[in-house]
């Protein structure tokens, strides 16, 4: 332990950051170490996180010290925020910006930020094909992270630019899965039409991670963009009938439509998958899998994961 570099992971006890946590700790001769930094140091996660090996320690993304203090000593740093849980694009900027600012005082020799596009670089505040939203966003919680990438660059912290997609997980914990419509039957609605959807498993997305903390200098002050494997809702469909034996189909609706679900955050998600569906070549063309798969070569497909997660996907 004492040997290996410390790698700190906001977002340990959540889907990214475990993820990393998994991949870390289930590799013993990657070399490094966990510190697991959450605000709830003694919950049940955070229990569970050093049941499993990793050093848990508390920070706050709010809290400048106290990402200095979880940062000191660390190698590497894996960095998020949590757009979802305050629905604040500000928020995030300054969580990213006290993130920057811990990791350079620390001197963090590799960060990798998880970030997304901005996607005003394509759809500008001017174009009235979707709503501008919360006043100055199209994709609040992409446009956020994207806008926050210079902040690491500016401070000088050796970074990696993360791009990574729709996690396949959103159909068990998002509300994104299968759903009864009125005639019984189970449908896969998302505003797709008839473009890909690049998707990944979390599990994934921590194994590249760890790739690109492992191949260290190669990819600090470089753009990494991950997916498992990119798939329309048509196909995506097909293979969760496959997979749950009961067919599904594939509710393609109008981006203005899914933006007037009426659930928190349907606008800016409704945004999201239009931006996907108009920019397809711009969204899918980085995240080509054969990025993932060099960097972690168990990488799954969407057949793949759902082998394995079939059975979690609520039905309702
Ligand atoms: N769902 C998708 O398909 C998808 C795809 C790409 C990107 N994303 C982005 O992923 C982000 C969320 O990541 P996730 O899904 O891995 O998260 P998650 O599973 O929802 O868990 C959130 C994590 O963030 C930590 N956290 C939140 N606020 C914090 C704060 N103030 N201080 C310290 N830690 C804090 C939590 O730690 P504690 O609660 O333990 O403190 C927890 O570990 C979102 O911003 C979203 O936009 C999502």
């Amino acid at each position: 332990m004492a040997d290996k570099k410390i790698i700190a992971v906001v977002g340990a006890t959540g889907a990214q950051g475990g993820g990393l946590v998994r991949a870390i700790l289930n590799d013993p001769t990657s070399g490094f170490a966990v510190r697991a930094l959450t605000r709830k140091v003694e919950s049940d996660k955070g229990k569970e996180l050093k049941k499993f090996g990793a050093e848990v320690v508390a920070a706050d993304l709010d809290d400048l010290e106290s990402l200095k203090k979880a940062f000191a000593g660390a190698y590497g740093a894996f960095l998020l925020t949590n757009f979802w849980e305050h629905f604040s694009p500000e928020k995030e900027l300054a969580q990213a910006k006290n993130m920057a600012q811990a990791a350079k005082h620390a001197g963090i020799q590799h960060a990798i930020w998880s970030t997304l596009e901005d996607t005003r670089r394509w759809v500008p505040l001017s174009d009235n094909r979707m709503p501008t939203l919360m006043g100055k966003y199209k994709v609040p919680h992409f446009d956020a992270k994207g806008e926050a990438d210079h902040l690491f660059a500016e401070l000088g912290v050796p970074t990696t630019l993360l791009l990574t997609s729709f996690y396949w997980e959103n159909l068990i914990f998002f509300g994104a899965g299968p759903k009864k419509g009125p005639d019984g039957k189970l449908a896969l609605t998302y505003p797709m039409g008839a473009k890909k959807l690049p998707g990944i498993a979390v599990d994934d997305i921590g194994k590249c991670a760890l790739a690109i903390f492992k191949r260290g200098k190669e990819f600090i002050g470089k753009t990494v963009a991950i997916s498992g494997e990119q798939l329309t809702g048509a196909q995506m469909a097909a293979a969760l009938t496959k997979a749950l034996g009961q067919e599904v189909r594939y509710n393609d609706v109008p981006p203005e439509v899914y933006r007037n679900f009426g659930f928190p955050g349907a606008d800016d998600l409704g945004n999201m998958f239009q931006f996907k569906r108009d920019f397809q070549e711009a969204f899918c063309g980085p995240r080509d899998p054969s990025i993932a798969r060099g960097l972690n070569p168990s990488l799954q497909n969407f057949e793949g994961w759902l082998a394995q997660n079939k059975s979690r996907i609520p039905i309702s």
